[in-house]
């Protein structure tokens, strides 16, 4: 079970200890928005490229961009530990997937909440992780949507088939009153937002979290 906090609801005047206060995480997620895959603008490829050199845990890079085909594995290249991209967005995902693997890091596929897994089950072979969405991608703090679970238990059933380590992630309004059936549901990174770092003792609510997401 790990913990991957965001950092869209860190002060971004002072990203460098907002990492520090996280440092007992699994990921420090970062969330790349560039304005038209989704309706907010957030950071690109200088500032993964900086926190990658001061961050004392991997970078979780989502990207919600267009073209991740052309982008991807630049942010590998930026020090992305692991780079996801969303399949809505990709011409050609199993291409993007292999890239961003041979650029070194683990490739991760994202799926909003109205997009189907089945159709790109075959993908999995090429994949570390896919990331179920439980928002709507482009904001923090929005409500969790307990609806995207089937979606959680389906991948998790066909990862099982296929065999292989494939990570399931769970992004949006997950929270200390959410986390625990997102891992019921076969979930075992989770990323919080508001509810890591709108905590007074941000490691503390880290540690929870796991806890709850193990028991
Ligand atoms: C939403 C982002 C999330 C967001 C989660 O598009 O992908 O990573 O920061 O924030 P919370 O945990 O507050 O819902
Ligand atoms: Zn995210």
């Amino acid at each position: 079970m790990q913990i991957s906090p965001s950092i869209l609801s860190a002060d971004f005047a002072n990203l460098e200890s907002e990492l520090q206060r996280i440092s007992n995480a699994d990921w420090a997620h970062v969330d790349v928005m560039d304005g038209h895959f989704v309706p907010n603008l957030t950071l690109g490829l200088p500032v993964v490229e900086a926190l990658a050199k001061v961050s004392p845990i991997p970078l979780d890079c989502h990207l919600m961009i267009e073209d991740p085909d052309r982008w991807a594995p630049r942010y590998a290249e930026a020090g992305g530990s692991s780079v996801t991209f969303h399949v809505e967005a990709a011409h050609d995902p199993r291409e993007v997937a292999r890239s961003i693997r041979a650029a070194g890091a683990r490739s991760g596929m994202a799926l909003k909440p109205g997009t189907a897994f089945p159709p790109y089950e075959a993908l999995l072979p090429e994949l570390d992780m896919v990331l179920v969405m439980t928002v709507e991608p482009g904001f923090g703090g929005q409500s969790f949507m307990a609806d995207q679970m089937p979606k959680v238990a389906q991948v998790r059933e066909a990862v099982r088939r296929h065999g292989g380590e494939v990570w399931i992630q769970v992004d949006g309004g997950v929270s200390a009153t959410t986390i625990e059936q997102c891992a019921e549901a076969g979930a075992d990174v989770f990323v919080a937002g508001s509810a890591v770092y709108g905590a007074d003792d941000a490691a503390r609510a880290v540690d929870e979290l796991r806890e709850l997401a193990t028991r």
